[in-house]
């Protein structure tokens, strides 16, 4: 699964790896500067928990040195791969040399690259955009460049910076630069159903396909993929399942940070130990009680519907009605009315569907537009 800001949160990787079909799953880009400072929502980003491995965390900065001792905390906090931004056309990250204006610095974002690799032992990969305009293609010189500097693998995603996410992802591009490489590349974008999924895949030119959009529209999509890889129909996700999913993804947000056994999340043993990370690891504890009739409490609460917004906003797209849906999950003030949003759309429908076809519902294709 692909790197989304604010999006693909652990709650939300555990739940997609769960379903099936899914083999790596790489975290919301987090900033070098704050996991070297040891930021405490810096470090929160960087989170995972085992069921989620293998895990890729994902880094952005511009320094090499930093991005190497960042590297080495998330060799620290146990990740498998560390990942290196160098796609984000965000001014707040591209304007500190950071995210995709690394690619307008080949040779400094090989030093990066090369100075990660030597920091640590885990593998190091790159994520780039096909270019920074139309005019700067320049993904399959550079990703040669950072398999030079110590890269394991680099994906790519087929749009220029300039593009953002209007056009489409150039797969052609995305092609040529696999074939100048000896390490393994992998494709993003547009792989918004299954079938797409297994089509980059065919003809082995890329080594793995990301998905980003299409995961959050149907968090189901990876299983569905490998359901037609292995010759089988893809599984039928029924009203019922998407609102089991979202109810769950409250469920696990809420329970972020309590009721967990020692040593289910991750957190570099030099920051565990230092007084500053333990006091804020109780505030933050604190802040975790569900239910708790403080400010505290509303404010976890508050986070939770703000994340099943983000979250709503995409997984409502192509549902017939998701326009109400999603006004609806906007409009939703506390955990309880989001609940009984969810519960009125996908399970009065699913009962009412039940009821009518006399039996289970399992025409899905037809909720989409
Ligand atoms: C909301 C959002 C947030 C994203 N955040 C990141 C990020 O943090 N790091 C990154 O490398 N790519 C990020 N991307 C890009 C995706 O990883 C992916 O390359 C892109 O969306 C194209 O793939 P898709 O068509 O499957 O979505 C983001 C995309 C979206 C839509």
């Amino acid at each position: 699964m692909a790197p989304m800001a604010g999006l693909t949160d652990t709650a939300f990787r555990r739940l997609v790896k769960h379903h099936g079909g899914c083999s790596l799953v790489v975290t919301e880009m987090v900033s070098a500067e704050g996991l070297v400072r040891g930021i405490d929502r810096t470090l929160e980003y960087a989170e995972y928990t085992e069921d989620e491995r293998p895990v890729a965390i994902q880094i952005f900065g511009g320094d090499p040195e930093k991005m190497a001792a960042a590297a080495q905390v998330v060799e620290g906090l146990g990740a498998d791969i560390v990942d290196v931004n160098m796609g984000c056309p965000v001014p707040k990250v591209a304007k500190h040399n950071a995210g995709c204006s690394l690619m307008r610095e080949p040779e400094h974002a090989a030093e990066i690259v090369c100075a990660m690799s030597r920091a640590v032992r885990i593998p190091v990969t790159v994520k780039m955009r096909a270019g920074w305009n139309e005019h700067e293609l320049n993904a399959p010189t550079l990703a040669r460049m950072m398999q030079d500097a110590g890269a394991s693998a680099v994906a790519v995603h087929g749009r220029t910076a300039a593009q953002s996410y209007s056009g489409s992802s150039d797969w052609e591009l995305i092609a040529r630069v696999a074939e100048g490489l000896s390490i393994p590349v992998f494709g993003s974008g547009d792989c918004v159903e299954p079938r797409q999924i297994i089509d980059r895949m065919g003809g082995g030119r890329v080594s793995g396909v990301l998905v980003g959009r299409g995961a959050l529209r149907n968090p189901w999509i990876f299983a569905q993929a490998s359901d037609m890889a292995a010759g089988r129909e893809p599984r039928v996700v029924t009203m019922e399942d998407r609102g089991r999913f979202l109810l769950e993804y409250i469920d696990l947000l809420l329970d972020e940070g309590i009721n967990e056994q020692k040593g289910f999340r991750h957190s570099a043993e030099s920051m565990r130990h230092s007084p500053a990370f333990a006091l804020r690891a109780s505030a933050r504890q604190g802040a975790c009680v569900p239910g708790s009739t403080d400010g505290r409490a509303r404010g976890r609460e508050r986070w939770v519907v703000n994340k099943v917004r983000a979250l709503g906003s995409w997984y409502t797209k192509g549902l017939e009605n998701g326009g109400h849906l999603r006004v609806a999950i906007n409009s939703a003030e506390s955990v309880t009315h989001l609940r009984d949003v969810i519960g009125r759309f996908f399970f009065a429908q699913e009962a009412e569907a039940t009821a009518l076809k006399g039996g289970g519902y399992t025409d899905t294709c037809s909720r989409r537009s």
